[in-house]
């Protein structure tokens, strides 16, 4: 296999200074991967290992994460959405001209049918609106759509906004992979995001 972590040496990630700003503002108000470097790891990994050739976002912040996913591995089909909080912001964003976008809110009818006209999807990471109701309603309309794998950020639930995530995580049935590891970057020994990855197979 190769050296996936030096693959991503050059992307920033969520570390202590970004945890400063998010303690500070009770938002990450910077330009990288809101991605615990070690799990954004263990997803490359799995990536790897199920020979995905198509990706899908939702919820892309600034865009470093598809940017630096679609680097290491150069998707067939690469696609992504996002109302646009970062550029509100005041952010750049980083999102590859590659990229299959749409800037609209996953709820909309927009994304219903840009969905649909997108096609089959490897591996889908659902990031957007965090709340149970949101993201159950994101996993709910694109297990409709050809996929292989629906992923989920943030289904430890560590920060109250993301315990909706953990909630839902916790109520699906079928196989399950969890990618939980400590978060080195802010100097802790535990997770404060992790990554779920879930299909219809059995658990
Ligand atoms: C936690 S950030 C995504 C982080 C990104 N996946 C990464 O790895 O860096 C959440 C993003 O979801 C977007 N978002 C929140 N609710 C949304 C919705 N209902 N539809 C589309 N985008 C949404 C926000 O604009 C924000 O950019």
């Amino acid at each position: 296999m190769r050296d996936l972590r030096a693959a991503l040496a050059g992307t920033k990630c969520w570390d202590q200074h970004t945890q400063a700003l998010f303690e500070e503002h009770g938002e990450a108000l910077e330009d990288c991967a809101l991605q615990n470097r070690e799990e954004l790891l263990g997803l490359c990994e799995f990536i790897e290992a199920q020979g995905i050739r198509s990706y899908l976002e939702i919820g892309v912040w600034t865009g470093r994460t598809i940017e630096a996913l679609n680097r290491v591995f150069a998707f067939d089909k690469v696609a992504a959405c996002d109302h646009g909080w970062a550029a509100q912001r005041g952010l750049p964003m980083h999102v590859p001209a590659e990229v299959d976008w749409l800037q609209a809110d996953s709820e909309s009818p927009e994304f219903l049918s840009w969905r649909k006209e997108l096609g089959h999807i490897d591996l889908v990471l659902i990031d957007a609106n965090h709340s149970y109701r949101a993201v159950k309603r994101d996993f709910e309309l694109n297990r409709r759509f050809p996929h292989r794998f629906l992923a989920f950020h943030d289904i430890t639930g560590f920060h109250p906004a993301t315990r909706g995530v953990a909630r839902l995580w916790s109520e699906l049935e079928g196989a399950k992979v969890e990618i939980v590891r400590p978060h080195r970057e802010i100097g802790v020994e535990h997770s404060t995001m992790g990554i779920g990855i879930w299909s219809a197979g059995q658990g």
